[in-house]
């Protein structure tokens, strides 16, 4: 649990050193931090840094699938840059085929000989042909090369609870049933052993319209019929609430038994649906606003947590916040039905404060998909052709993955305001975490775009003497990087830092997204 209160006495006797940044500390704020770097209860989930990825404009068809023939390098038909990339974030499980698209896919579509699939129209985004040249085969072969669990959404709109069964028959299967002879028929003997699976998405919208009581019964009838097989016990996600509507959470929580459901979803965007806005283009009053939409999601994430308390105290069902990020307006000239959108320190510093939100709570939310993956809303990588580049977010994504399956550990922070127009938010957020070696990671975002921010953390629990980090940071909020200047804005280490007994010393610059270990 994270505690911004005030700062206790032994921190504020040893003064602030200005050693580190050459500065006066009058120029800069001041924070400081208590990490009680022994104790800890609660695993932060590496699946709580997933990913998501759907039929829709160009994540699959010119992001992760060029096909075989392509002339960029591929394994069958799969770029291999966007798998490099992310496997250097070490992505933990990546969910498919939607969003929306989910619920109008027919996952027979997608099998056997490409050149005989059904060809279809992708009525939700831009209304393009699908030709389901990427189905069930492909997708599983991109997490196999990933190295990442797939996380599959079934179709509960206007599929069948008998499609979905036979969907689960196909991939689980090792033994001789229809659905694995038809797998075998297709060129893959062994089972996959999916585990997660999605029974719906936003079926309060895109999923069915469907009210919350009527959702909680298809759901129980959907999770009866897809079963386990051999020993792969399904982790069943439940379509969740949409942002702030906590009576969807509270019905499915009264109406399906716990041990139906291994989790709930929740869908929150950081967005102004009245007024998006550009996402490169913007002034500090948009900058700041996003920062506030963003502690309404660390609120809304507490409300959906204590409802589900209240009918199971024990956390045995995860919530699951399987699409999160920001939606800007889609870049100019391109087709607004495939959300394709740029990335800035702005997208970096949503992800900083969202995983670090994510994690405070990882006792309850045991897997986040940011949506996504590539080319769509807050991509980590974005495409153009042959070229591919690697956004803000992503170097958050790389350089947070220290937290992966951590010990999350108390910290108790202090610090300042950022203000505008007479609104504050607390100018810095921090989440800290020991690694199965001992080392401690520190994450920390300062949102304040102009002021640094010197902060004193002291480590008690534990002997420290060397500390290493790298940052996050552009020259102006907005910064980002292009196809033309790919390197914009990219980690550099991190030298400001200094560690006596025990006490960290650093200042962190404005706007920026920190990494520290110490050990
Ligand atoms: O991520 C884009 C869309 O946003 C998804 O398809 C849908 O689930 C959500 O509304």
């Amino acid at each position: 649990m994270q505690y911004r209160k005030a700062i206790t006495a032994s921190i504020i006797v040893l003064g602030m050193t200005t050693a580190a940044t050459g500065q006066k500390a009058s120029e800069a704020a001041m924070a400081s931090l208590i990490i009680d770097t022994d104790l800890g209860t609660e695993t932060i989930s590496r699946h709580i840094y997933g990913h998501f990825s759907e039929h829709l404009g160009r994540c699959i068809y010119g992001g992760f699938w060029v096909g075989e023939n392509s002339a960029i390098p591929n394994t069958r038909g799969i770029r291999d840059d966007i798998v490099e990339a992310l496997k250097r974030t070490q992505i933990p499980n990546l969910r498919w085929p939607g969003g929306c698209f989910a619920d109008e896919y027919h996952w027979m579509d997608g099998i056997g000989p490409r050149e005989k699939r059904p060809k279809m129209i992708n009525t939700h985004w831009g209304g393009v042909t699908e030709d389901n040249s990427f189905g069930t085969h492909e997708f599983l072969d991109l997490c196999e090369q990933l190295g990442a669990e797939p996380y599959i959404c079934g179709n509960v709109g206007s599929g069948s609870v008998e499609e979905m069964s036979k969907w689960v028959e196909y991939v689980n299967v090792e033994g001789v049933s229809p659905m694995a002879d038809l797998r075998r028929s297709n060129g893959r003997e062994k089972a996959w052993n999916v585990k997660y699976w999605g029974v719906g998405n936003e079926n309060w919208g895109c999923g069915g319209n469907m009210t919350a009581d009527f959702y909680a019964d298809q759901y129980r009838r959907y999770a009866t019929y897809t079963r386990d097989y051999g020993d792969n016990r399904l982790l069943k996600v439940a379509g969740g609430a949409n942002s702030t509507d906590y009576n969807w959470t509270e019905t499915l929580m009264k109406k399906i038994p716990h041990w139906m459901m291994w989790g709930i979803s929740l869908h929150y965007y950081t967005t102004n649906w009245n007024k998006k806005g550009s996402a490169t283009q913007f002034g500090e009053k948009e900058y700041f606003e996003t920062v506030e939409r963003c502690l309404n999601v660390e609120k809304a994430l507490d409300r959906h947590i204590n409802v589900m308390d209240r009918y199971d105290p024990d956390r045995r069902v995860a919530l699951v916040v399987d699409e999160w990020g920001t939606w800007w307006d889609v870049e100019p000239g391109t087709n607004p039905g495939f959300l394709y959108q740029q990335n800035s320190m702005r997208d970096a510093i949503v992800a900083g404060l969202s995983l670090n939100y994510f994690n405070e709570r990882c006792g309850r939310i045991r897997m986040a998909n940011i949506a996504q993956t590539v080319n769509v809303l807050q991509s980590l990588i974005l495409t153009d052709g042959e070229k591919m580049i690697l956004t803000p977010t992503y170097h958050v994504f790389e350089m947070y993955k220290a937290h992966h399956d951590a010990t999350l550990l108390p910290l108790h922070m202090h610090c300042g305001n950022y203000s505008l127009d007479g609104h504050d938010v607390p100018a810095l957020s921090a989440s800290a975490s020991r690694d199965k070696n001992g080392k401690v990671n520190i994450t920390i975002v300062n949102v304040d775009p102009v002021r640094e921010t010197e902060i004193l953390v002291d480590l008690r629990g534990g002997e420290y003497d060397s500390v290493t980090g790298r940052v996050l940071r552009g020259d102006a909020v907005n910064a980002h990087n292009t196809f033309e200047k790919s390197d914009t804005v990219k980690p550099e280490p991190f030298r400001g830092a200094r560690i006596r007994n025990n006490i960290l010393s650093l200042s962190v610059a404005p706007a920026s997204v920190t990494v520290l270990t110490v050990e």
